[in-house]
Protein backbone atom coordinates (compact mmCIF):
# COMPACT_ATOMS: atom_id res chain seq x y z
CA UNK A 1 0.00 0.00 0.00
CA UNK A 2 1.36 3.36 -0.77
CA UNK A 3 0.76 6.52 0.67
CA UNK A 4 -1.86 9.03 0.27
CA UNK A 5 -0.62 12.70 0.17
CA UNK A 6 -1.56 14.35 3.04
CA UNK A 7 -0.40 17.59 2.34
CA UNK A 8 -1.95 20.68 0.53
CA UNK A 9 0.06 20.61 -2.85
CA UNK A 10 -1.41 17.83 -5.51
CA UNK A 11 1.12 15.52 -6.77
CA UNK A 12 0.01 14.86 -10.84
CA UNK A 13 2.15 11.96 -12.41
CA UNK A 14 2.74 11.72 -16.06
CA UNK A 15 3.29 7.79 -17.20
CA UNK A 16 3.81 5.90 -20.98
CA UNK A 17 6.02 4.37 -22.40
CA UNK A 18 9.16 6.37 -24.24
CA UNK A 19 7.85 8.48 -26.64
CA UNK A 20 4.13 8.69 -25.35
CA UNK A 21 3.71 12.30 -24.53
CA UNK A 22 3.96 12.66 -21.03
CA UNK A 23 6.74 15.95 -21.48
CA UNK A 24 4.36 17.47 -24.14
CA UNK A 25 1.04 17.15 -21.74
CA UNK A 26 3.06 18.89 -19.16
CA UNK A 27 4.22 21.43 -21.56
CA UNK A 28 0.97 21.58 -22.34
CA UNK A 29 -0.95 21.71 -18.71
CA UNK A 30 1.60 24.50 -17.71
CA UNK A 31 -0.56 27.39 -18.60
CA UNK A 32 -3.55 25.68 -17.35
CA UNK A 33 -2.04 25.84 -13.98
CA UNK A 34 -0.51 29.94 -14.25
CA UNK A 35 -3.70 31.05 -15.41
CA UNK A 36 -5.31 29.72 -12.13
CA UNK A 37 -2.13 31.39 -10.17
CA UNK A 38 -1.24 27.32 -8.71
CA UNK A 39 2.33 27.43 -7.79
CA UNK A 40 4.27 24.25 -8.86
CA UNK A 41 7.31 22.47 -9.81
CA UNK A 42 7.88 20.11 -12.80
CA UNK A 43 10.19 17.08 -12.73
CA UNK A 44 10.91 13.78 -13.60
CA UNK A 45 12.20 10.68 -13.00
CA UNK A 46 14.87 8.80 -13.09
CA UNK A 47 16.36 12.15 -11.77
CA UNK A 48 18.85 14.09 -13.21
CA UNK A 49 20.76 15.72 -10.18
CA UNK A 50 21.11 12.73 -8.25
CA UNK A 51 23.89 10.28 -8.54
CA UNK A 52 21.08 7.58 -8.52
CA UNK A 53 19.92 9.53 -11.84
CA UNK A 54 23.10 9.28 -13.30
CA UNK A 55 24.00 5.52 -12.24
CA UNK A 56 20.64 4.68 -13.73
CA UNK A 57 21.31 6.71 -17.49
CA UNK A 58 25.04 4.65 -17.45
CA UNK A 59 23.07 1.13 -16.78
CA UNK A 60 20.42 1.93 -19.35
CA UNK A 61 23.28 2.53 -22.00
CA UNK A 62 25.50 -0.18 -21.37
CA UNK A 63 24.82 -3.99 -21.54
CA UNK A 64 26.27 -4.54 -18.16
CA UNK A 65 23.86 -8.54 -17.08
CA UNK A 66 22.94 -7.23 -13.94
CA UNK A 67 20.31 -8.72 -12.10
CA UNK A 68 17.18 -7.26 -12.62
CA UNK A 69 16.16 -6.78 -8.73
CA UNK A 70 19.77 -4.84 -8.42
CA UNK A 71 18.09 -2.55 -11.05
CA UNK A 72 15.06 -2.26 -9.29
CA UNK A 73 16.58 -1.56 -6.50
CA UNK A 74 18.65 1.41 -7.49
CA UNK A 75 15.04 2.94 -9.51
CA UNK A 76 13.59 2.44 -6.18
CA UNK A 77 16.10 4.56 -4.31
CA UNK A 78 16.06 7.09 -6.86
CA UNK A 79 12.77 7.06 -7.03
CA UNK A 80 12.67 7.39 -2.83
CA UNK A 81 15.56 9.91 -2.87
CA UNK A 82 13.36 12.08 -5.70
CA UNK A 83 10.14 11.96 -3.14
CA UNK A 84 12.13 12.88 -0.09
CA UNK A 85 14.54 15.65 -1.49
CA UNK A 86 11.63 17.31 -4.12
CA UNK A 87 8.48 15.71 -4.01
CA UNK A 88 7.28 15.89 -0.57
CA UNK A 89 9.00 19.56 0.31
CA UNK A 90 7.11 21.18 -2.23
CA UNK A 91 3.73 19.27 -1.52
CA UNK A 92 4.51 20.22 1.66
CA UNK A 93 4.83 24.57 1.14
CA UNK A 94 1.46 23.93 -1.01
CA UNK A 95 3.18 23.71 -4.40
CA UNK A 96 2.18 21.58 -6.60
CA UNK A 97 4.19 18.97 -8.20
CA UNK A 98 4.07 17.22 -12.14
CA UNK A 99 6.10 14.40 -12.52
CA UNK A 100 6.97 12.55 -15.77
CA UNK A 101 7.54 9.10 -14.49
CA UNK A 102 7.49 7.91 -11.09
CA UNK A 103 6.28 4.26 -9.34
CA UNK A 104 4.11 2.84 -11.82
CA UNK A 105 7.43 3.16 -14.61
CA UNK A 106 9.06 0.90 -11.60
CA UNK A 107 6.19 -1.37 -11.49
CA UNK A 108 5.72 -2.19 -15.22
CA UNK A 109 9.25 -1.74 -16.36
CA UNK A 110 11.30 -3.78 -13.80
CA UNK A 111 8.08 -6.43 -13.80
CA UNK A 112 8.62 -7.05 -17.81
CA UNK A 113 12.34 -7.18 -16.61
CA UNK A 114 11.38 -10.25 -14.11
CA UNK A 115 11.04 -8.59 -10.61
CA UNK A 116 8.20 -9.56 -8.85
CA UNK A 117 5.17 -7.23 -7.99
CA UNK A 118 5.45 -7.98 -4.13
CA UNK A 119 9.34 -7.40 -4.21
CA UNK A 120 8.81 -3.97 -5.98
CA UNK A 121 5.48 -3.02 -3.52
CA UNK A 122 7.24 -4.11 -0.38
CA UNK A 123 10.13 -1.78 -0.71
CA UNK A 124 7.42 0.85 -1.87
CA UNK A 125 5.88 0.58 1.23
CA UNK A 126 8.12 0.07 3.69
CA UNK A 127 9.74 3.15 1.97
CA UNK A 128 6.37 5.04 2.65
CA UNK A 129 5.91 6.11 -1.30
CA UNK A 130 3.38 8.61 -1.95
CA UNK A 131 0.83 7.75 -3.84
CA UNK A 132 0.13 10.95 -6.67
CA UNK A 133 -3.48 12.56 -6.39
CA UNK A 134 -3.86 11.46 -10.04
CA UNK A 135 -1.83 9.54 -12.31
CA UNK A 136 -2.18 10.27 -16.30
CA UNK A 137 -1.52 6.99 -18.08
CA UNK A 138 -1.05 7.66 -22.07
CA UNK A 139 -1.64 4.40 -23.66
CA UNK A 140 0.07 4.82 -27.33
CA UNK A 141 1.67 2.27 -29.42
CA UNK A 142 5.27 1.21 -29.17
CA UNK A 143 5.61 1.51 -32.60
CA UNK A 144 4.13 4.78 -32.73
CA UNK A 145 5.72 6.05 -29.80
CA UNK A 146 9.28 4.50 -31.25
CA UNK A 147 8.70 6.44 -34.14
CA UNK A 148 7.70 9.91 -32.31
CA UNK A 149 11.43 9.90 -30.80
CA UNK A 150 13.18 9.73 -34.39
CA UNK A 151 16.38 7.73 -35.41
CA UNK A 152 18.94 10.16 -34.63
CA UNK A 153 19.18 9.47 -30.54
CA UNK A 154 21.38 6.53 -28.72
CA UNK A 155 19.18 3.66 -28.42
CA UNK A 156 18.95 2.23 -25.04
CA UNK A 157 18.08 -1.09 -23.66
CA UNK A 158 14.29 -0.15 -23.13
CA UNK A 159 13.49 1.16 -26.58
CA UNK A 160 12.61 -1.68 -27.84
CA UNK A 161 9.10 -2.02 -29.54
CA UNK A 162 9.08 -5.92 -28.08
CA UNK A 163 9.98 -4.86 -24.57
CA UNK A 164 7.70 -1.92 -24.86
CA UNK A 165 4.75 -3.98 -25.74
CA UNK A 166 4.98 -5.91 -22.78
CA UNK A 167 5.38 -3.10 -20.24
CA UNK A 168 2.59 -1.23 -22.42
CA UNK A 169 0.53 -4.04 -21.21
CA UNK A 170 1.47 -4.36 -17.43
CA UNK A 171 0.56 -0.72 -17.08
CA UNK A 172 -2.76 -1.54 -18.69
CA UNK A 173 -2.91 -4.39 -15.89
CA UNK A 174 -1.54 -2.72 -12.94
CA UNK A 175 -3.00 0.44 -13.87
CA UNK A 176 -6.73 -1.34 -12.14
CA UNK A 177 -5.22 -2.28 -9.24
CA UNK A 178 -4.80 2.05 -8.54
CA UNK A 179 -7.54 4.51 -9.27
CA UNK A 180 -5.49 7.31 -9.02
CA UNK A 181 -4.51 5.77 -12.78
CA UNK A 182 -6.50 7.31 -15.71
CA UNK A 183 -6.15 5.63 -18.86
CA UNK A 184 -6.11 7.89 -21.64
CA UNK A 185 -5.69 7.58 -25.65
CA UNK A 186 -2.33 9.06 -26.37
CA UNK A 187 -2.66 8.67 -30.09
CA UNK A 188 -4.81 11.49 -30.53
CA UNK A 189 -3.97 15.14 -31.34
CA UNK A 190 -1.53 16.69 -28.42
CA UNK A 191 -4.22 19.39 -27.72
CA UNK A 192 -7.18 16.85 -27.80
CA UNK A 193 -5.57 14.69 -25.25
CA UNK A 194 -5.14 17.78 -23.05
CA UNK A 195 -8.30 18.56 -22.86
CA UNK A 196 -9.06 15.29 -21.36
CA UNK A 197 -5.64 15.68 -19.16
CA UNK A 198 -7.44 18.92 -17.90
CA UNK A 199 -10.75 17.70 -17.13
CA UNK A 200 -9.14 15.00 -14.52
CA UNK A 201 -7.05 18.03 -13.00
CA UNK A 202 -10.56 20.20 -12.88
CA UNK A 203 -11.72 17.08 -10.53
CA UNK A 204 -8.65 17.76 -8.28
CA UNK A 205 -9.63 21.47 -7.86
CA UNK A 206 -13.28 21.07 -7.16
CA UNK A 207 -14.21 23.13 -10.29
CA UNK A 208 -17.11 21.53 -12.16
CA UNK A 209 -16.49 19.78 -15.64
CA UNK A 210 -17.25 21.20 -18.73
N1 LIG B 1 -0.15 13.27 -29.31
C1 LIG B 1 0.96 13.33 -30.05
N2 LIG B 1 0.89 13.11 -31.38
C2 LIG B 1 2.00 13.17 -32.14
N3 LIG B 1 3.24 13.44 -31.68
C3 LIG B 1 3.39 13.65 -30.37
C4 LIG B 1 2.25 13.62 -29.48
N4 LIG B 1 2.68 13.86 -28.22
C5 LIG B 1 4.01 14.05 -28.32
N5 LIG B 1 4.44 13.95 -29.60
C6 LIG B 1 5.83 14.05 -30.08
O1 LIG B 1 6.47 12.83 -29.73
C7 LIG B 1 7.80 13.06 -29.25
C8 LIG B 1 7.92 12.48 -27.84
O2 LIG B 1 7.07 13.23 -26.97
P1 LIG B 1 7.47 13.50 -25.45
O3 LIG B 1 8.87 13.93 -25.34
O4 LIG B 1 6.41 14.38 -24.89
O5 LIG B 1 7.31 12.01 -24.87
P2 LIG B 1 7.77 11.44 -23.48
O6 LIG B 1 6.68 10.51 -23.08
O7 LIG B 1 8.11 12.55 -22.55
O8 LIG B 1 9.06 10.61 -23.89
P3 LIG B 1 10.26 10.04 -22.95
O9 LIG B 1 9.71 8.85 -22.24
O10 LIG B 1 11.33 9.67 -23.91
O11 LIG B 1 10.65 11.17 -22.03
C9 LIG B 1 8.02 14.54 -29.32
O12 LIG B 1 8.71 14.83 -30.52
C10 LIG B 1 6.62 15.13 -29.35
O13 LIG B 1 6.54 16.35 -30.03
MG1 LIG C 1 9.92 12.77 -21.48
Amino acid sequence: MLARNPYRGKYIVFEGIDGSGKDTQISLLEPFLIERDIRYVRTSEPTTYLPTGLLIKALLRGRYGFDPRSTALLFLADSHEHLRTRVVPNLGRGRWVLSSRSFLSTLAYQMVLGVEEEFLEDIMSRLDFLLPDLVVLLDVDPETALARKGKERVKQMYEDVEFLASVRERYLEISKEYDVVKVIDGERDPFDIQEEVRELVKDLMDIPRA
